[in-house]
């Protein structure tokens, strides 16, 4: 019996929807851990496209449960309009197969306001966030301010909770010059949607403890990537939460001995969205045709993605802090019409060479890859289902990502569809 916890393995968007949805057959549960709606996950069932923000990946399939752990912030608004549209694509949402943890933090409008707010003054200085109000939530959430979803059973109770949180936040946009925030609108608003959101409601780490007793499997979902974690990515440029494998168990209210298998999702190159250093860009011919090719759009704020080759160092560095037992590689079709395919195997500071991302921003700024160049397959990989179909450049490219990172590549996708994937090792038995 395993449990599995899906992290991405670079900046995000590296396919985590997909390989959910896809792996979610073999699981009872699937839980969100960390994030917000500043996720956004796709998932391609027999040419119908799903955009999950934050509903858990599992959610298309029945008999599966979905739950939103405390770890994840929780814009209410958002996500009863992501049950409307997922309602409306056929999919049944009810109190049997979903479930938001009672001590889930709220994201309210002035964290949405606050986020914008501070993008725009930054100028260049800005992260690029998504600006959906994650990092101000999460700020209110460690000052121990925050509103979390069980304060929507009592009237009495919320508006204690909205006076503290509300003197914080109009003491700063006094300061702003910004209009200060109305507190009874607020209240009478979130009143109005409680009863929609504390149906939900339960003790999350309490109905863990009852799966894992009723040997249930369970799949953690992460968000956004390593890189982009609070501690461990490119701060200053990162969200404001832990995407760790290991924040899975916080996450939700279990041990960290409730997680058996960590699963790195991987791009068979890289992107990014937002600001901030990203040593293999490529802003060539060869970026854009890895652009169009990959579709690298935004799922929520539909911003070009950047992107470049394939990082292994970077890579490398992730399968370390986030204890990764293997790779689900993903999007190598893309690569498909390319001649010559370049990976970076290290870097360059002035004369130093490096083997590791060094953890300032300047520092990161100025090192060069090294890359070692691999032999294009020109042939199309787009739906192969088994490893012995695949071009034999293909595969002396995915044995050398292999190599260099130093971790098994359990599966390799080859279509955004959920059947298009070549399985190597199942993680639940891994
Ligand atoms: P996530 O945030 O990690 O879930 O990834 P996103 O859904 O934001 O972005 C990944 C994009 O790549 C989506 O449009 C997927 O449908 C698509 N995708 C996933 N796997 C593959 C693949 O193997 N090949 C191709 N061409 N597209 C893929
Ligand atoms: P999924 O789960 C890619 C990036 C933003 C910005 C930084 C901070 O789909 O992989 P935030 O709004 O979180 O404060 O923004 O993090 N970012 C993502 N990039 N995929 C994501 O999620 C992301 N979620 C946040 O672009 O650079
Ligand atoms: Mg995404």
């Amino acid at each position: 019996m395993k449990n599995v916890v899906v992290v991405g393995s670079q900046w995000g968007d590296e396919g985590k929807g997909k390989i959910v949805d896809w792996l979610s057959d073999e699981a009872d549960i699937v839980i969100r851990f960390q994030g917000g709606h500043n996720a956004g996950h796709t998932l391609v069932i027999n040419g119908t496209t799903y955009k999950l923000r934050l509903l858990p990946s599992g959610v298309v399939r029945e008999n599966k449960i979905s739950i939103i752990g405390n770890g994840v912030v929780v814009d209410p608004w958002a996500l009863l309009d992501e049950i409307k549209e997922i309602e409306s694509k056929g999919i049944n949402i009810n109190t049997e197969n979903f479930i938001i943890s009672e001590t889930a933090t709220l994201i309210l409008p002035f964290h949405k306001e606050m986020d914008e707010i501070r993008e725009d003054a930054a100028g260049k200085g800005k992260i690029g966030t998504t600006r959906r109000g994650i990092g101000p939530a999460y700020e209110d959430k460690v000052g121990r301010r925050s509103i979390r979803v069980m304060d929507l059973r009592s009237e009495i109770n919320l508006d204690q909770r909205l006076e503290v949180v509300l003197l914080h936040h109009n003491a700063i946009r006094k300061g702003l010059g910004k209009q200060i925030f109305e507190k009874d609108k607020l209240k009478n608003d979130l009143l109005k949607i409680a009863p929609e959101i504390l149906k939900f409601s339960q003790p999350v780490w309490l109905k863990i403890e009852q799966y894992k007793k009723n040997k249930k499997k369970i799949l953690f979902e992460g968000a956004q990537g390593i890189l982009l974690d609070v501690d461990h990515g490119t701060y200053p440029f990162v969200t404001s939460s832990n995407t760790v494998a290991s924040n899975a168990a916080t996450g939700t209210g279990c041990g960290p001995n409730s997680i058996n298998y960590v699963l790195g999702i991987t791009k068979a190159y890289t992107t990014r969205v937002g600001e901030g250093p990203f040593p293999t860009e490529l802003s060539d011919e060869i970026g854009e045709l890895l652009g169009t090719r990959g579709k690298e759009f935004g799922t929520v704020t539909n911003r070009k993605r950047r992107c470049g080759w394939f990082d292994a160092v970077l890579v490398r560095q992730s399968i370390k802090i986030s204890g990764i037992n293997g790779i689900a590689l993903t999007k190598l079709d893309v690569l498909d019409e390319l001649d010559e395919i370049k990976m970076c195997v290290g870097y360059k500071l002035g004369e130093q060479e490096i083997d590791y991302l060094p953890a300032s921003v300047e520092d990161q700024l100025k090192i060069k890859p090294v890359y070692k160049s691999f032999l294009g397959w020109k042939k199309s990989t787009k739906g192969i289902k088994s490893i012995d179909d695949l071009p034999k450049n293909a595969k002396n490219y995915i044995f050398a990502v292999e190599d260099f990172i130093g971790t098994k590549i359990a599966s390799i996708s080859t279509s955004p569809e959920r059947k298009d994937t070549i399985l190597i090792e199942s993680p639940f038995e891994g």
